[in-house]
């Protein structure tokens, strides 16, 4: 470890960081680092990435694009505003673009989060909320999902006071795949002090079997300070290419866009994703193979016993009952890597069916070993 002088005054370089960041730890998609050194084919359901790989239609734009790689991405960032634009049917000026929405959850810590400032949040939620106001000195304030597992409104509501900045609210909700009632989601939006400005992250929104559900994309208007996040990293698959977006009304776009100049997508994530959006038939397929295998494993899991949390989304948040934890050192043993949350909950991703498969026949071998069940 380097260490450093000031005056009289040996420190490390960790010490010379901004206070709040000093016992920071990276951030891992998946929840660990992925190793890759047995040697043996390795079916990754830990991390939500879309097993189908990007889109053709992304693929071909991205190749495309790759002889401009030595230009600003300005126009193709602006390419790919218009068509977002015109996919949620919001205006320019309504819309940010960011390297992937993590990238908007930070510039949105960025821009609003003062020291002493409260942030809330309702657990077990998506991770990445947990860090950001630690970054900025402010506080995180939890409160509990109802049954441990559904975003309770009523209590985030009871939880503001005048020190709430911000609330962040994912539905569907990683990592329980839960939904909230529209209705009940909406009237919360409208009740809501001024002071506050509410985050709803929809990054598993194409999930949601019922295409009637409606986003909260409906809810954005002058004078409220509401922000919808969507990604390109799950049901257009392309997470490796790091895109996301926020729509907000025109004055919060403004806060967001003073801040996110240097926070935006790449020249090439931004030309896949622009195709992407058009790739109907791509993101038809994709929906079309999460929701069939998210019934096959649901019902699956649940005859070998386990309590499964009915899911929006394209994982599976559920209680095997047993070790959770040597559970999925089993798991990841065999090359099936899952996510591990808590003594009592881990996620599974939802794959391609011959991924489902193998993921349901080492569990099946696991809990046969572990639990003695007749299977
Ligand atoms: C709820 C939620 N929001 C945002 C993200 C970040 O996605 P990305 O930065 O890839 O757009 C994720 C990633 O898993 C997520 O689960």
């Amino acid at each position: 470890m380097k260490t450093v002088r000031k005056g009289e005054t040996v420190m490390t370089t960790r010490d010379l960081m901004r206070e709040p960041l000093k016992d920071f730890t990276a951030y891992v998609a998946g929840g660990k680092q992925f190793k890759f050194d047995s040697g043996m084919p390795v079916i990754k359901l830990n991390a939500n990435e879309n097993q189908m790989g990007p889109g053709p239609k992304a693929m071909m734009a991205m190749s495309a694009e790759l002889g401009q790689g030595n230009l600003y991405p300005m126009e193709t960032i602006l390419n790919l505003k218009r068509k977002i634009s015109k996919h949620v049917g919001f205006p320019l000026e309504c819309i940010t673009t960011f390297s992937g929405s993590g990238s908007g959850i930070q510039a949105i810590g960025e821009a609003f989060l003062n020291p002493d400032d409260e942030m809330l949040v309702c657990s077990p939620t998506y991770m990445a909320y947990y860090i950001l106001p630690k970054r900025f000195g402010a506080k995180l304030v939890e409160v509990e999902a109802e049954d441990g597992v559904s975003t309770d409104l009523d209590k985030i509501y009871e939880a503001i006071n005048d020190k709430t900045k911000l609330i962040f609210i994912c539905n569907p909700n990683n990592p329980t795949g839960t939904l909230l009632d529209p209705d009940k989601l909406f009237d919360f939006i409208k009740k809501l002090p001024e002071h506050v400005i509410t985050v709803v992250d929809e990054a598993y929104i194409d999930w949601i079997a019922d295409d009637s559900y409606p986003s909260a994309l409906k809810m954005v208007e002058d004078g409220r300070n509401l922000i919808i996040l969507r990604t390109f990293s799950k049901i257009y698959g392309l997470a490796g290419c790091r895109v996301g977006y926020a729509v907000a009304n025109a004055e919060v776009t403004q806060c967001l866009g003073s801040i996110a100049g240097f926070m935006g997508p790449n020249r090439i994530g931004a030309a896949g994703a622009a195709a992407a959006l058009e790739d109907y038939e791509y993101y038809n397929a994709a929906k079309e193979n999460n929701t069939s295998q998210r019934t096959y494993l649901t019902e699956e899991m649940e005859k070998l016993g386990i309590t499964v949390v009915p899911s929006s989304a394209s994982f599976i948040y559920f209680a095997p009952h047993c070790d959770t934890k040597e559970c999925m050192d089993y798991l990841e043993s065999r090359g099936v890597f899952i996510r591990y949350f808590s003594e009592e909950y881990i996620r599974v991703s939802i794959g391609l069916p011959w991924q489902n498969k193998q993921f349901l026949n080492v569990l099946t071998d696991y809990l046969r070993q572990y639990r003695k069940i007749a299977v």
